[in-house]
């Protein structure tokens, strides 16, 4: 019978049968999908896998360390960490429209992907954290729907472009599977169940031009409200919460001065797979006192909405 020992066992040798002794990428991103791949990935081959996680500057707080430092403590694994955070923020000054910075952002992410790989000799294939529903996603919506909500940022060119074969090895998994053998290969509970983050990062949760400052203000804010949430105990209900920074100052008092700083919106849903999802039913004290929170602790911030919009009419996501 099934277990997720035996699937791993089983998926390590089709790794090594796929494999032989050539060289592997592949892009990490501390998320579940990524994470169980590399993990699995670098038990079948080890030192014939190589790691990269770029660092486009839109990740949260302490994202780049907690992530890296996770994966040196636990795993013995070749991990490049790249700090490309000054050529992405770069390219995003002066960027408003969401598609533009969802463009912008996905086409460096190649480039600098592609500029790593080609410095490990003789890599041949590249993993992916592909799971079993993105593969029929990806077979019923050949020459399907022509709307394009937001394009969406993966590595999804980067084989064709580099000339490189895939190793899948997620392929035949739903997320909870997923979930399930992360914990079978030790991946720490909360990496497990973290919320998702879309690749584009930060940038899409900040309307309007990007910039260090209103990332900065919007990662703290964003730390606050996380910590809020585990406190009350709510994080594994909510399927994703974050802070978005709007790109408007508003008035306010404070003590006995006037300030003027930015306002935010808090985000919190309930989904199932992303497609749908409705608005979380917090109580009226936990949004005073998350509200109360963010204003006293996070400087540049002295507004707090609450984004009761469901998806749809709204998406997740601001941009
Ligand atoms: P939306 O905003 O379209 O988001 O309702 C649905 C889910 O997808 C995530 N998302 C992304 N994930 N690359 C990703 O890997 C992207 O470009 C991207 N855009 C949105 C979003 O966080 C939510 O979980």
């Amino acid at each position: 019978d099934w277990t997720m020992a035996g699937y791993r066992e089983q998926a390590i040798q089709q790794i090594r049968d796929q494999v032989g002794d050539k060289q592997v990428i592949c892009a990490l991103s501390g998320g579940v999908d990524s994470s169980v791949t590399a993990i699995l990935i670098n038990e079948a081959i080890g030192d014939q896998l190589t790691c990269v996680f770029v660092d486009h500057g839109l990740l949260r707080k302490d994202e780049a360390i907690e992530v890296t430092r996770m994966f040196r403590e636990n795993y013995n694994l070749n991990l490049i960490a790249a700090d490309e955070s000054e050529m992405f923020l770069g390219a995003l000054e002066g960027v408003t429209d969401p598609e533009v910075k969802r463009k912008t952002i996905g086409k460096l992410f190649i480039d600098v992907f592609d500029k790593y790989a080609k410095e490990i000799d003789g890599a041949e294939f590249l993993a992916q954290g592909t799971l079993y529903p993105d593969v029929i996603e990806s077979v019923s919506f050949s020459g399907g729907p022509s709307v394009t909500i937001k394009s969406h940022h993966n590595v999804g060119g980067l084989p064709e472009k580099m000339g490189l074969k895939l190793v899948e090895p997620l392929r035949e998994l739903f997320k909870d599977e997923v979930r399930a053998l992360g914990r079978e290969l030790g991946l720490p509970e909360q990496f497990i169940r973290r919320h998702p983050f879309p690749g584009p990062g930060l940038a899409i949760r900040c309307p309007g031009e990007v910039t260090r400052e209103k990332l900065d203000i919007l990662r703290n804010a964003d730390a606050v409200y996380i910590d809020q949430i585990r406190k009350h105990g709510l994080y594994d209900e909510i399927w994703q919460a974050f802070v978005a920074i709007l790109p408007v100052r508003t008035v306010g008092v404070m003590g006995d001065g006037r300030t003027y700083d930015f306002a935010c919106a808090l985000r919190a849903v309930t989904s199932v797979d992303g497609m749908t999802a409705d608005y979380y039913p917090y109580t009226h004290e936990f949004l005073g006192e998350t509200a109360t929170r963010i204003i006293n602790e996070v400087p540049g911030i002295n507004r707090v909405t609450y984004d009761i919009t469901s998806k749809p009419p709204g998406t997740i996501e601001w941009e």
